[in-house]
């Protein structure tokens, strides 16, 4: 069974055990309050419920240690917290319960003590129920106030039973013995500290040595600074963005979008390695809305990453901000607002960043194909036009070499399928693929934010390109070749395989999960790294030069398309099977799975590092990775909020 499907049958079997000693203590208690005979159905009834639970409770072992085999990330707390605090009551309670429950009262003999035959069943019942509160409160690693959070509920709930059970006593002593309870609880929870980082900081700490550098003074050169090779001036490209609202019309009926100058895809920011690009971002957005421009996988200098609190202030209506980076890179990117992302983005603040080589391609055929959903509406935009809700048509020569750049802009991953020509991908995230082989019938997984470039010889027929389910480009019809329907794509083992880094200077784990955590200043269910949601993630640290290996692992049942800013990160396995080294700057990490990448510490800034399912940045998911001594002097929080 695969770990995301041992993950999910785990959070079914946890609630399960909980119901199924609850159930047991239940009935058992009633059993054996009535007289001996009378309640002998129903304590039987409780022994089959006892029986059902321990095999429940044997399951969930069973589950645990298929768990363990993918990792102690995805274990710990269950092997010591959550597991022990269930299993060992269940012992007791089939030595001691169980036997007692089955046993036919002969004649007038008394009802079997509650205190004995009932309080392991009700211990078993708490740590049971423990174990769904440790699911809810504790992620990786185990803190020690989750756990004391979790021991608090089960001991305070165990102590109150053991008074409760005992001689009858006057109702005030009840009321004492419960009152008891509770504060016990308290105060272990207040001792225990189960909301990490009472105090929300700004999400800035790191390596920051004052006086330190500050991301401002790492900016882009100035055209009149800047010197080519040999000396020779770059050619300066100069651009102007224009933020404001607009309406685009698809076939399904008119949306309000806020836009680039008007259009939705942006438009399309094509230059040529090595020129020295200008953007003039402007806000003309009327209801408030602050803007940035992000450059999404374009590994510019930290001070114009465009992210409000982190690298610049957001731009409110009525301001301007200017960008400006050598292009050094070829390739296919995109842009995007960073402010208020997670709305920004689907509202429609994005466009394409195209850098074309300094040696020309290949191909004679080459075409820009943006995917975004207004909604529930998924449309493709053919080279920066207007989105269309239907199949695209293109008219393609027969013979000629063809090169479509799919970009997906959307918060999900899609499944992309090229049916009529072998193909290949020429490149990942903007980066060429060495030694990229033809692909016949396969379909694509393109994470969210991430590039394919997909290459092929125009054949006598037509080809389609399918995305999700959805036909989306039609070439050469009206005839259409039935849909690609062949296996996905593993895109970490694509291509000719590449050395790995010999050594690494540093280590750093992300593990990804969903759990109560203090996000917004409130403790609510929040997608966490190392079980903690922004700005209480601790930044991770490293120095400029140094080879860090970053293991990236998924505890949730939710998709996390990770994104680290301002670098690409080589992919060196997936589940622990090697990869071929791609570079990519997003990189989808799928419950259950475990990714090891490789970054290289050569672009020094105060970066923002999240998911990209921009829902899930805005839910806790973003925290930053910093280089020793290097500062901010901007805010996150207040009027900058980059998710
Ligand atoms: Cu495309 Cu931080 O984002
Ligand atoms: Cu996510």
């Amino acid at each position: 069974m695969t770990t995301a499907r041992l993950i999910a049958l785990d959070q079914i079997l946890f609630v399960l055990v909980a119901a199924a000693w609850a159930a047991t203590a239940g009935v058992a208690l009633a059993g054996l309050r009535q007289p001996a005979a009378d309640g002998r159905r129903t304590r039987l009834i409780a022994a089959a419920l006892c029986a059902a639970a321990i095999v429940m409770t044997a399951l969930r072992v069973a589950v645990t240690l298929g768990l363990a085999r993918a990792g102690w990330w995805f274990v710990a707390e269950k092997v010591t917290l959550a597991l022990p605090l269930v299993v060992l009551p269940a012992l007791a309670s089939a030595v001691v319960s169980l036997p007692r429950l089955l046993r036919v009262p002969s004649g007038d003999a008394p009802v079997p003590s509650p205190r004995l035959v009932a309080f392991p069943l009700l211990v078993t019942a708490y740590g049971a129920v423990a174990g769904v509160a440790c699911g809810v409160v504790v992620s990786y690693p185990v803190t020690a106030g989750g756990a004391a959070a979790v021991l608090a509920l089960f001991a305070a709930a165990s102590f109150v039973s053991w008074r409760l059970l005992g001689p009858v006593r006057a109702p005030e002593h009840r009321w004492q013995t419960a009152g008891t309870g509770v504060l016990a609880l308290a105060v272990a929870l207040a001792v225990g500290g189960v909301w990490p980082g009472g105090t929300p900081h700004s999400g800035h700490d790191g390596g920051a040595v004052a006086p330190g550098l500050s991301v401002d003074l790492l900016r882009g050169p100035a055209a009149s600074a800047a010197g080519g090779p040999a000396g020779a001036k770059p050619r300066v490209r100069r651009f102007t963005l224009t933020a404001r609202p607009a309406t685009v019309r698809l076939a399904s009926g008119a949306v309000d979008a806020w836009s680039f100058d008007g259009q939705v895809p942006g438009p399309v920011l094509r230059v040529r390695q090595g020129d020295l690009v200008e953007v003039v971002l402007r806000n003309r957005l009327t209801d408030g809305q602050a803007v940035t421009i992000h450059w999404h996988g374009y590994d510019v200098p930290s001070g114009e990453d465009g992210v409000p609190g982190v690298t610049q202030d957001a731009v409110a209506p009525g301001q301007t901000h200017l960008y400006r980076f050598r292009a050094e890179d070829a390739g296919t990117y995109w842009y995007h607002s960073h402010q208020d992302s997670s709305v920004a983005v689907p509202r429609g603040l994005f466009g394409l960043l195209v850098v074309d080589p300094a040696v020309p391609l290949p191909e004679s055929e080459d075409h820009l194909l943006t995917l975004h959903t207004f909604g529930t509406r998924p449309t493709l935009s053919m080279d920066g036009a207007a989105p269309v809700d239907g199949l695209v048509p293109l008219a393609l020569p027969p013979g000629a070499r063809a090169r479509l750049r799919v970009v997906n802009t959307d918060t999900r991953p899609v499944v992309l399928g090229l049916a009529g020509a072998p193909y290949r991908i020429a490149a990942v995230d903007g980066g060429d693929v060495p030694g990229a082989t033809d692909l016949d019938g396969a379909r694509l997984h393109l994470a969210a934010g991430g590039r394919y470039d997909l290459t092929f010889t125009v054949p006598s027929g037509p080809v389609l390109l399918t995305a999700g389910d959805r036909p989306a480009l039609l070439v050469n019809g009206p005839a259409t070749p039935p849909a690609a329907a062949g296996p996905i794509v593993d895109i970490t083992r694509y291509g000719a395989a590449t050395a790995p880094p010999a050594r690494f200077d540093q280590e750093i784990t992300w593990v990804l999960d969903k759990t109560l955590a203090m996000a917004g200043g409130l403790p609510r269910l929040a997608h966490t790294v190392n079980g903690k949601a922004w700005p209480n993630i601790p930044t991770p640290v490293v120095r400029q030069g140094q080879t860090v290996r970053i293991t990236v692992v998924n505890r949730g049942t939710d998709t996390h398309p990770m994104h680290p800013h301002g670098h690409h990160v080589r992919i060196l396995s997936r589940d622990g099977v090697p990869a071929t080294g791609l570079p990519m700057d997003t990189f989808d990490v799928a419950p259950g799975e475990v990714w090891e990448v490789a970054l290289t510490a050569d672009n020094p800034g105060m970066w923002m590092s999240h998911c990209h399912d921009l829902a899930h940045a805005a839910q806790g998911m973003e925290f930053h990775l910093a280089y020793e001594g290097v500062t901010t002097p901007y805010e996150m929080g207040g009027r900058n909020r980059p998710a």
